[in-house]
């Protein structure tokens, strides 16, 4: 997530170049070639809608506000065509999680063969003008789109900036989140911006679902809490960007299931795309998160999970709201599941700690008057630029430093540099 750039996306990209630029200029990577793809004036292919007929159906009474264990294709067969009101899913996503009970590592064209059959099936149960909305990492929301824009029409492509962990040197900070709808999406006080606040019995009642935090101010209870109080707003316009719902980190927040999305995510989008007593749908229902948030907000829900535990678990879950107790509540809780099996960089050690290459730079950029470049830190630095390239993971990072002075890349001329060097500002360059 890069929000610090200011860049016009008709204009002039430098800004973003140059990061790429500082990201990658480490060796072997020496030069960067930019391919401006706006000169090729690609269009959108409009979608292939199929059919969308006007009718509505009923869904039988058995499967309302129910939790179904079962695999998802077989269980989705029961519902009949165009019923639902909403569905959300987070299926698994291939990428070898731990769940009880099945391999999360299908050969990749299966996975992609399998997605697209439940995606089918989800189109196929949705009511007109609903939608569809199916979280996944980037890199799967690409294959995805180009599936689901031949049976739905594309609404929004909502990125979900989840805060990572630190695991590797471009963290992946993001989810997507593909809306889709069945034909022309229908109008809503959600997705038309005027929608009011709304009241949960059993959830954090500070949480305004449709209107985001504004940048920088703290997510914390407590703090939202004595903003309330104070009467300060704290909330902006609802874009595309969510940037104020983190996962949940803490296990007091989490049962046992290994990725269990945060409450507060659902609230937003089921508040979006549905008013009260319509029907959530989430075939991949894990520890209940979408049924339970739909439950909360007054809405029908259908889960489908395969395994029993997490059945058992959601089923729990929603006796508790019965029960008036808010299912997300924070309790102590030993956990067998646990979140993110990424594995994390080792830790390095420093033979030159790397804040002294640093100020290093810093000097060089004193001398010079602007930022070095790596040939520059090679000619006048003290220090190997091995240490550099081994240590840092851009050169806006070995450069950290020397910004803080608010020096820039502009350079001297030729002329200018031997001038610096003749009034020995600058060491004689190695002949
Ligand atoms: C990413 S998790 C969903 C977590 C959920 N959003 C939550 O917050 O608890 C995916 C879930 O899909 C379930 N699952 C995997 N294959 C399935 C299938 N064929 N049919 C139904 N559920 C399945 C897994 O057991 C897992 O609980």
């Amino acid at each position: 997530m890069w929000r610090d750039l200011v860049c016009e996306l008709e204009g002039d990209l430098a800004p973003i170049i140059k990061r790429f630029a500082d990201l990658f200029g480490i060796e072997p990577y020496r030069e960067i070639q930019v391919f401006d793809c706006r000169l090729m004036n690609l269009n959108r292919i409009q979608s292939s809608i199929i059919n969308v007929t006007s009718q509505e159906n009923d869904i039988p009474e058995y499967l309302i506000d129910q939790v179904l264990e079962g695999d998802c294709l077989e269980r989705l067969r029961e519902i009949p065509d165009n019923s639902i009101d909403f569905v959300f899913t987070d299926p698994p996503y291939n990428l070898g999680k731990k769940y009880l009970g099945y391999s999360d590592n299908l050969e990749i064209k299966e996975y992609f063969k399998w997605c697209d059959h439940w995606i089918a099936e989800t189109a196929r149960i949705l009511k007109p003008g609903r939608t569809c909305a199916i979280l996944n990492i980037p890199l799967w929301a690409v294959r995805h789109f180009l599936f689901i824009k031949t049976v739905l029409e594309f609404q929004n492509w909502i990125v979900w900036d989840a805060l990572a962990f630190p695991v590797r040197f471009i963290m992946p900070a993001h989810y997507t989140i593909l809306c889709f709808s069945k034909g022309e999406p229908r109008e809503l006080p959600g997705l038309t911006g005027t929608a009011g606040t709304f009241y949960l019995t059993s959830a954090p009642k500070t949480f305004d679902a449709l209107k985001p935090l504004a940048d920088n101010y703290c997510l914390r209870l407590a703090c939202l809490n004595k903003r309330k109080e104070g009467n300060i707003n704290d909330h902006t316009t609802l874009t595309d960007l969510w940037t104020d719902i983190h996962r949940l980190k803490h296990n007091s927040r989490r049962v046992d299931h290994p990725c269990q999305l945060p409450p507060h995510l659902m609230y937003r989008i089921i508040s979006i795309f549905t008013k009260p007593d319509e029907v959530v749908l989430d075939c991949f229902n894990g520890a209940g998160t979408t049924t339970l948030a739909a439950n909360q907000l007054r809405r029908k829900y259908i889960g489908i999970e395969a395994l029993d535990k997490y059945c058992l678990i959601a089923r729990e879950r929603h006796a508790e709201i019965i029960a008036g107790l808010d299912p997300f509540r924070k309790e102590e809780r030993t956990l067998t599941a646990k979140n993110s099996p990424v594995p994390r960089m080792l830790k390095q050690k420093y033979e030159i700690s790397k804040k002294t290459l640093q100020l290093e730079v810093k000097r060089i950029a004193n001398q010079l008057g602007h930022l070095p470049s790596r040939d520059e830190v090679i000619k006048y630095g003290e220090y190997s630029i091995e240490y550099y390239d081994k240590y840092f993971v851009s050169w806006g990072e070995v450069c950290a430093a020397a910004r803080t002075t608010g020096m820039t890349e502009n350079r001297f001329s030729d002329n200018q540099l031997q001038e610096m060097i003749q009034l020995s500002l600058l060491p004689e360059p190695e002949s």
